[in-house]
């Protein structure tokens, strides 16, 4: 989308020109005519009525487009270190020292490199906050990394992870763990990870593979530096002008700031005092904070930031826009809550009628 008429989003709707027209005065609307180009959330609220997504779209055509971090989840199967070395991770990052360690849970933090390089970890390990973010349309992950312990080998949910990984087409970096370990085995975790069809490099593939003791911190640095490698094959860019386009990766309810949603934008910059439309709810953004809590006045991309003033909690994976007035934020917000119910519903009775009748 990118400032399309009436008359496109007819030829694009299959709608009558006239039918839009009429949605568009419901929704109190002016516009002049079928020529002028329609708003963005006007034309997403339209394209609701009609049981169409309206997806946005900001060209970044003689934008400023800047290499930007990595932005890093970890999955693997139960027990075999997730945590423990998101934990380990953390340590190791020069903001969390200077601030004398996070006190606070913000959902995701950066690692800044001695090179200047930062990569972006996602604290949310699991397959189901990674598929649910991913079926919610919110791609946030550039690179896996899949934590295989070194004493238990390949399990299903290691299996569960790949498929996951491969799905979205996001890359996989291994960190074989626990390699302080007697019972530790990386090569055998190796052969396995091979046998299953994952092309380590060792083996003249591609897929990185570093052997790590999160208990013991060892190994951390290497898998940083893999990552930034894999990172700097993709050549990851984002424009940082213009509207901002984030996610949210986790929200929660703070009994004085009320909602608090940790975002990490995708592109543009998201800047206090905006208006936004987050998922279905909306607020005009009274705080950004960076990982350790100081405040920012803006956030830029693959950095996470957790922001406040929204009216109701979000859901991890619901995407923030940036909107012009309190007006078409409440708008746009009451339009998606009623496509979000519409949706609700008819899933409930799609899975009813998948239910086989039991007789008793
Ligand atoms: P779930 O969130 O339950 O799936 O587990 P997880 O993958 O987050 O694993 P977690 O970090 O909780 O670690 C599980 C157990 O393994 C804990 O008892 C850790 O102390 C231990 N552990 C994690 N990493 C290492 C390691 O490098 N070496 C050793 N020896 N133990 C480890
Ligand atoms: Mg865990």
């Amino acid at each position: 989308f990118e400032g399309m008429t009436t008359v496109e989003l007819a030829k694009r709707t299959g709608q009558s020109i006239s039918k839009l027209q009429d949605i568009l005065l419901n929704v109190g609307e002016k516009v002049e005519s079928e020529f002028d180009p329609l708003n963005i959330d006007v034309a997403e609220l339209v394209g609701m009525e009609v049981g169409v997504n309206v997806r946005r779209i900001h060209s970044a055509e003689g934008e400023k487009v800047l290499p930007r971090p990595a932005v890093v989840t970890v999955m693997g199967h139960v027990d075999h270190g997730k945590t423990s070395l998101l934990d380990a991770l953390r340590q190791t990052s020069v903001a969390a020292r200077e601030a004398g360690g996070i006190t606070q849970h913000l959902g995701a933090f950066v690692v800044s490199m001695p090179s200047g390089a930062a990569i972006t970890f996602l604290d949310t390990p699991g397959h189901a906050a990674f598929s649910a973010m991913r079926a919610r349309g919110a791609a946030v992950t550039d690179i896996v990394v899949l934590v295989v312990a070194a004493d238990d080998g390949v399990m299903p949910q290691t299996l569960e992870a790949m498929s996951h990984a491969k799905a979205a087409n996001v890359p996989i970096v291994v960190a074989v763990n626990k390699c302080d370990k007697p019972a530790a085995d990386p090569e055998r975790v190796k052969v396995q990870l091979a046998s299953e069809g994952l092309p380590l490099e060792e083996m003249g593939g591609d897929v990185q593979v570093v052997e790590v003791s999160a208990m013991k911190k060892t190994g951390l640095d290497k898998l940083e530096e893999a990552l930034l490698l894999q990172a700097e094959l993709m050549d990851l860019k984002a424009r940082t002008d213009g509207p901002a386009q984030a996610y949210v990766v986790e929200a929660r309810l703070d009994r004085g700031r009320g909602p608090l949603a940790t975002a990490i934008v995708k592109a543009g910059t998201l800047s206090c005092g905006q208006i936004v439309v987050v998922g279905s709810e909306w607020g005009r953004i009274r705080a950004i904070r960076d990982m350790v809590g100081q405040l920012a006045a803006q956030a830029t991309p693959a950095m996470p930031v957790e922001i406040e003033g929204l009216k109701g909690l979000p859901m991890a994976g619901d995407d923030i826009v940036v909107v012009d007035s309190e007006e078409r934020a409440r708008m746009l917000s009451a339009g998606r809550k009623k496509k979000y119910e519409k949706d609700r519903l008819r899933k409930i009775e799609e899975e009813r009628l998948d239910i086989p009748d039991v007789e008793e």
